[in-house]
This record gives structure tokens, sequence and C-alpha cells, in this order.
């Protein structure tokens, strides 16, 4: 039978803590540091913040729960786990399309998240160097209409990302959480102390939290929809791909409310830390994307230590990226490496390779492909995140809370969340039965009119 089917094994997570540094690792990144505070700047601060908590609690942490399931239960790769569920649940094996959603998301995600990682490596430099006689958006202009320097900075990322991935579970992925995430959450920590100290604490504290609902419309609760997906690095198999490798004796419903609120709580500290500085300096907080490279670089020129509070800034940024990438790219590789026609380093070779010629696509339309558009009104960078982020990833989403609520096998469910409690079981299941996939459909629907 199908479900027979040897499959190559990747290893496990040593420890406890394992999965939730790398889970947490995955979720936390670009999209916490860099998006979630121009996300908020531009959607009216305290009232997105609390749509988006409503997305994480609500949407995100059933799905998450839903996720880690689906791996653990199969021990394989998102495509195989899902085929595996489907079967030994007696429906039918197209249940699998998720799993080639997700990889097809993880690889168009990563192909441009690794040229803003390398805008995030480029500054670091930038901002140690800068001596402010140029403007800071002028600075910015100059370092993405160059294709060389762009591309330079995505290839030293992905090669970064390949080799951790290339060295397994236990000795590349599992050891390299342990070292970047308690260096991460020592700068976040820095960071949010020399902003309280030196910044506008208090404007800081009233814009993210004192909400502003007269701003608010359909579109913020798209936006921050979309966040908490992308956030929580739901919908796209990583979190599934990571469940694979936790012990069996971890309680999935708390580590899953850990990473959710780790990744929340940096989300909050990124703009606790990012808004009081803005402030200060009498900047705008509603920029949108340039709000880390302008607005945030402009402050560092002018600050007596911004030589080293700058790169500290930046070092954040690029480590939660990496921590991210790694987890974008192992559906595929372990896919690839699973089935046991590629050992793991040729799997995430080649992969990686192909996604880094993916990324020219990305990084040239900041430049020479500025006027080209791949889907209609959107260029190259912009279309690969819509098609990921806008379609695949609420879709897979959907689908997972689809397959886990209404067609996996009850027994094997249990089996994976052990002893819980039955209020708990009952409440997880009416929000990944109903409040799940019908509030993602609504607000996926309701983006095309
Ligand atoms: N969660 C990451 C972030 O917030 O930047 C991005 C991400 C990683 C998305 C992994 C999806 C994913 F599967």
């Amino acid at each position: 039978m199908e479900i027979q089917k040897q499959l190559k094994s990747h290893g496990a997570w040593i420890g406890k803590w394992t999965f939730i540094l790398a889970a947490t690792g995955s979720a936390v990144g670009l999209g916490n540091i860099w998006g979630f505070p121009y996300k908020a700047g531009t959607n009216g601060g305290g009232a997105f913040v609390l749509i988006y908590l409503a997305c994480i609690l609500m949407i995100g942490v059933p799905i998450m729960i839903g996720e880690i399931i689906l791996g653990r239960s199969s021990g394989n790769s998102p495509i195989n786990a899902m085929r595996r569920m489907a079967l030994a649940s007696n429906t039918s094996s197209s249940w699998q399309i998720i799993g080639w959603s997700g990889i097809t998301a993880g690889i168009l995600i990563l192909s441009f998240y690794s040229v803003i990682a390398g805008i995030c490596f480029n500054y670091i430099l930038i901002s140690a160097t800068s001596s402010g006689a140029m403007s800071a958006s002028d600075q910015f202009s100059e370092v993405i209409s160059s294709p060389l320097n762009l591309l330079f900075w995505h290839t030293l990322f992905m090669v970064m990302t390949a080799l951790i991935v290339s060295a397994g579970i236990k000795d590349g992925i599992g050891r390299m959480v342990k070292i970047l995430m308690p260096m991460l959450g020592l700068l976040m920590i820095f960071m949010v102390v020399y902003s309280m100290i030196n910044g506008n604490f208090s404007q800081a504290m009233s814009f993210l939290f004192a909400p502003d609902f007269s701003n608010v419309d359909a579109n913020t609760f798209l936006q921050a929809m979309g966040q908490a997906f992308f956030s929580l690095s739901l919908g796209m198999g990583s979190i599934m791909a990571y469940g694979a490798y936790m012990p069996k004796d971890q309680n999935v419903v708390n580590t899953s409310f850990t990473v959710a609120s780790l990744d929340t709580l940096v989300a909050v500290l990124a703009g606790l830390a990012i808004f009081p500085i803005i402030f200060a300096f009498n900047l705008e907080p509603g920029t949108g994307p340039g709000l880390v490279f302008v607005s945030m670089l402009t402050a560092f020129n002018q600050m007596t230590f911004g030589w080293l509070i700058g790169p500290l800034f930046f070092t954040l940024l690029s480590i939660a990226a990496l921590s991210s990438s790694i987890s974008l790219l192992e559906p595929g590789v372990a896919f690839l490496s699973e089935e046991g026609y590629l050992s793991r380093k040729m799997a995430a070779e080649l992969l990686s390779l192909f996604i880094w010629i993916l990324g020219f696509g990305s990084a040239l339309s900041f430049n020479i492909w500025s006027d080209f558009n791949l889907t209609p009104g959107r260029n190259f960078l912009d279309s690969m995140d819509f098609i990921a982020n806008q379609i695949l990833l609420p879709l897979g989403g959907m689908l997972i809370a689809i397959f886990v609520g209404w067609f996996m096998k009850e027994q094997i469910i249990k089996d994976e969340l052990g002893q819980i409690n039955p209020t708990v079981f009952k409440l997880w299941k009416f929000f990944i039965r109903f409040i799940a996939p019908f509030s993602v459909a609504f607000v996926f629907v309701s983006q095309f009119f």
C-alpha cells in the first residue's frame, strides 16, 4: 500500500527547548521587526494591534496546533505528511496538495525574503559608517538602485541559509537556533531599554496601545490576518515540517501558545524599540516599508552613539531573518531528501540555487525591472509577495483547518494531544472547525471586491 512507502528519516530535535527555539526562530523574522511596526504605523496603531491579536488567538494558534499534529504524527515533510494522514484517515490522498502549495509558497517567499534580508546585512555596514552627509532616503535609493549591490547581499544570505539547512536538523538548524535565538533576545531587550531611556516612550506606548478605530476598514482586517499568518509562519508547512522532528512527549497545545506568545512579544517589543526613536526625532510613524531603512537610519545618523546602535539594530533584523529563512527552505529540502533520490546536502544546494536565481527578479524589480509587471499592477517582488502571502498562505491555512477539523481521524489527533483538558479540546475543535476556516475564507474572498 502507498502508505507503507519507506521514506528517509531526518532525525529529531534534541531536548525540549529546541522545537520551541526553532519554531520561534521561524516565526520571529522580518515580519515582526520590519513588517509589524510599519503595518501598525500605516493602519492606525492600537486598533491594528488589537485586531492582529484577535487573529493570532482565534485563527493562528488553532492552526498552529493543527500543523504540529500533522507534522509530528507523520514524521514527514508536508507533502508526505498530508498524504500519510489523509490515507490513515481513510480520505483522498489529494490532500497532499496542501504540501505542494506550501513548498511553492516557501520558495516564492524565500526568493524575495532573501533580497530584503540582504538589504539588512548591507545596512549593518551602512549604519556603522554613515556620516549623515547623505540623507537616509538618498542612501536607500542608492542601495536599491544598484542590481549588483542587491545581488551581492542576496547571494551571501542565500549561501548562509543553504549551509545551515544542508547541515541537517541536529547539527544545522538545531545548533544554529540555540546560538541565534539567545542573541536575538538579548539584542531585542537592549534595543527596547535603549529606546525607553533615550526615546519618546510614552508617545510610542499610546500610539501602539490606544486604539483609534476611525481608520479601520475591511483592508485593516485583511492586513492583520495576512500578517498573523506570515508572522506565525503558518499555512505553508514550515511549522508542520519542524513538528515532524518534535519529541513525542512534548505538549502540543502549550508549545503552540508559547511560540505564538513569544512571536507576539517580539513584534510588540520591535514596535517599542522603533517608535520611541521615531517620535523622539519627530519622524512620521506611517511611512510604510521604508520605516526601518529610511526613518531609523535618519535617527541613527543624528544619535550620539548611532554608529553603534544602528549596526546592533540591523544585526538584530538579520539574525531574525536568518532563523526564519532556514524554515522556509526546510520543507522543500525535507521532501526532496526523504524521497531518497537526493542527499540532504544536494537537495539544499539545488533548491537554494533555484531560489537564488528566482530572487534576481525581486532584486531587479527595485531598479531595471521596476516597470515590468508580472501580475497586473505588481512588479516582480510584489507579485511573489501577493501570490504567496495573499493567496497560497490563506488557502493553505484554510485547507489545513478543514482537514484537521473535519477529516482527520479523531484518534490520531487525541494521541498527539495526549492528556488534555476536555474544555480546551472542545474549544480548539470549535475554533479549528468553524472560526478559522470561515474567517479565513471571508477575509480571503473580500480582498477581491
Ligand atoms: N514568520 C516569518 C516572519 O515573520 O518574518 C516569515 C516566514 C517564515 C513566513 C517561515 C512563513 C514561513 F513559513
